[in-house]
């Protein structure tokens, strides 16, 4: 049985006092949930702040890219071998911001995956397609390349440490939601992909997630399926309530799961 999670992407927002309220709290908060997983992505510039909040309890603390070189002359770029010494746990790679602002390949994002897979760091793999392609009725096979693309020379053992997180492009930052039907045949084609590639013990424990305008007031659309074992959570991460809210909802949802 997967645990479900919930990851909290703060992107380019927040500041040092509103990170440490926030990261006091949820660490009380969660002192009450052991079903379900929680990690925040802050920027960069908060994530020690926020590993040593989060320190001895079961909140996993992120980043939300980093570069897949060890050290170096790149200037601007933190590594994999820098996230894990200061204990930060989880690395969001290839979301749809970085793609698109920042011209990150499917190959670049590959050797982001093994780059984080060799330091121990999970990574939360994003993929999605645009409005464009959705309207062609071309979602799937879009999303297939990029799973394919980002997986490559990766093998099993690694591959069920990754997270995936299904984020249509059009959902993100829009208040357009995917509906939980919609995004469940995306997640259940990906869990199928790893299927194919790998196998069905590797497919079964790896976590995929939706992400997209996620909200307390609509997340129940989603998380009730079984194939979708939680969420990628922009703005309304933000927000204290609005978060704990969407992780109560998870750690909810236990009985009332539909597997269509
Ligand atoms: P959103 O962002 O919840 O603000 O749509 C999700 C994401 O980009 O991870």
């Amino acid at each position: 049985m997967r645990k479900k999670i919930l990851i909290a992407n703060w992107k380019m927002n927040s500041n040092l006092t509103d990170s440490q309220d926030f990261g006091f709290k949820l660490k009380n908060y969660s002192k009450e949930i052991s079903s379900v997983d929680i990690a925040v992505c802050p920027p960069d510039v908060y994530l020690l702040t926020l590993v040593n909040i989060f320190k001895e309890s079961n909140v996993l603390v992120g980043t939300q890219n980093m570069y897949h070189k060890e050290e170096g002359a790149f200037t601007g770029e933190i590594s994999p071998k820098m996230v894990k010494d200061i204990n930060a746990q989880i690395v969001i790679l290839g979301h749809s911001e970085r793609r698109q602002y920042f011209k990150e390949t499917d190959g670049e994002i590959n050797l982001k995956l093994k780059a984080a897979l060799k330091h121990n760091l999970i990574p939360v793999f994003c993929v999605g397609e645009d409005l464009e392609t959705r309207e062609k009725g071309k979602a799937p096979e879009w999303v297939k390349n990029q799973v394919l693309e980002g997986l490559k020379d990766i093998n099993s053992s690694d591959a069920e440490k990754i997270i995936i997180a299904y984020e249509p492009i059009w959902a993100i930052g829009t208040g357009k939601i995917c509906s939980g039907e919609d995004a469940n045949k995306i997640i259940k084609m990906i869990r199928g992909t790893i299927k194919e590639k790998y196998s069905e013990k590797v497919s079964d424990k790896v976590r995929i997630l939706y992400g997209g305008s996620i909200k307390s007031d609509n997340f129940s659309e989603h998380i009730k399926y079984d194939d979708i074992d939680g969420g990628l959570v922009g703005g309304a991460s933000l927000k204290y309530d609005e978060f704990t809210k969407i992780i109560n909802l998870a750690a909810n949802i236990k009985n009332t799961k539909v597997n269509a």
